[in-house]
């Protein structure tokens, strides 16, 4: 295994950590941007495999990663299995809601997704057959809960509370919700391993509004399920788990859910992760990505410091959370520069 990032995944501690960014292709990008014009709108861009595979490639041309995440977005799940989807410019996604058992009845079951994202695959097989031979793959989709929370209030939300609302006002429609998701999840994930990813990463943005027996229900359990069922179709599969905001239950969350790597936010300390996560197995991220806006001395030596904080074990270098559109791609350099030079 020549991979630098499926070495760290599998447990090794390398002298240099492999690096990519989360949201590595964006808005920061000139070539993104053009690109982006030339498809019309993000939602035709996603569903475009030469164009997404063009942008998919981009950030590993200009600074060399270590992988190459596809691109697409964790709301092509929902719009697979039938809510209407449309990004509004300059506020983000719009969705049509599940508020009740009648909403959820009509979503398609979850094997009907493969139509809606056939071209999807065919980005993934195009990518595979163009990345350079050291730069790994890692296709995605968001973990249920935080996907629930798009498809239950349609749009983002601060709180999360209308999927808290129907958490608690109808638990059962709310779970079979989740289940659905979780059907769903598994069978993308396993198409895009199929078509040639080779780790896949569940993103659950909104993990840390969930508490107490709601985060081991349907943050743990649905993460837990998702592993083993890929795992099983796709043995030794490794698997990047991002319960964001997650706090102290990041703690015991890779032994619980069978997840091989852990990608940390902002708020965890670093130390604190060392100590008490890497010895679990892989971490990712922790870098704040405000960093890459300001840039300066002061990136370099947190790149540093996390680096150095994660170097007693495997460690992949990446952002916190996904980079900014205004991020300056010359951070991004020093960034890759700092770890390598
Ligand atoms: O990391 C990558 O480069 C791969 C592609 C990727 C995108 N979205 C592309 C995207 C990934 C992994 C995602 C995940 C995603 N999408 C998440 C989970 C991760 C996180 O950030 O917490 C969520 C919650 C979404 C939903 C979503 N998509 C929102 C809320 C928005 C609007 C906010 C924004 O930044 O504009 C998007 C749009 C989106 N997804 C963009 C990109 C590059 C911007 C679209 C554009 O070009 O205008």
């Amino acid at each position: 295994m020549t991979k630098l990032l499926l070495r760290a995944l599998a447990g090794e501690t390398l002298p240099v950590p492999p690096v990519w960014l989360m949201r590595q292709a964006g808005r920061y990008l000139p070539e993104y941007r053009a690109t982006r014009a030339e498809a019309g709108d993000f939602l035709k861009l996603c569903y475009n495999p030469d164009l997404a595979t063009e942008v998919t490639l981009q950030p590993i041309r200009r600074f060399g990663l270590d992988a190459a995440i596809l691109f697409a977005d964790i709301l092509l799940v929902p719009q697979a299995l039938g809510a209407d989807l449309w990004f509004e410019t300059g506020e983000g996604p719009r969705l049509s809601t599940i508020t009740s058992a009648a909403d959820l009845a009509r979503l398609k079951p979850a094997d009907a997704i493969h139509d809606t994202l056939a071209p999807i695959y065919q980005t993934v097989r195009q990518v595979a057959a163009a990345l350079p031979p050291e730069t790994a793959f890692i296709g995605f989709a968001g973990a249920p809960w935080t996907v629930a929370t798009y498809m239950i209030a349609g749009r983002g939300t601060p709180d999360q509370a209308p999927a808290h609302a129907l958490k608690t006002a109808d638990r059962a429609t709310f779970a079979a919700l989740i289940e659905r998701i979780a059907d769903a999840t598994v069978l993308y994930l396993s198409e895009q391993v199929k078509a040639g990813a080779e780790v896949v990463k569940l993103f659950d943005s909104w993990a840390g509004s969930l508490h107490g027996q709601d985060f081991d229900d349907f943050a743990l359990a649905p993460t837990r399920r998702i592993i083993a069922e890929l795992k099983r179709l796709h043995p030794g599969l490794p698997v990047i788990a991002f319960p964001r905001e997650a706090g102290p239950r990041y703690q015991g969350f890779a032994r619980a859910t069978g997840a091989d790597c852990l990608a940390l936010d902002t708020s965890v300390s670093a130390q604190w992760a060392a100590e008490h996560l890497q010895v679990d197995g892989c971490v990712q991220g922790n870098l704040d990505p405000k960093r890459m806006v300001t840039g300066g001395a002061a990136l370099v030596s947190e790149v540093r410091r996390i680096r150095d904080a994660f170097s007693g074990g495997p460690h992949i270098f990446n952002l916190g959370h996904g980079i900014t559109p205004d991020a300056d791609p010359a951070n991004v350099a020093l960034l890759v520069e700092t770890l390598r030079g």
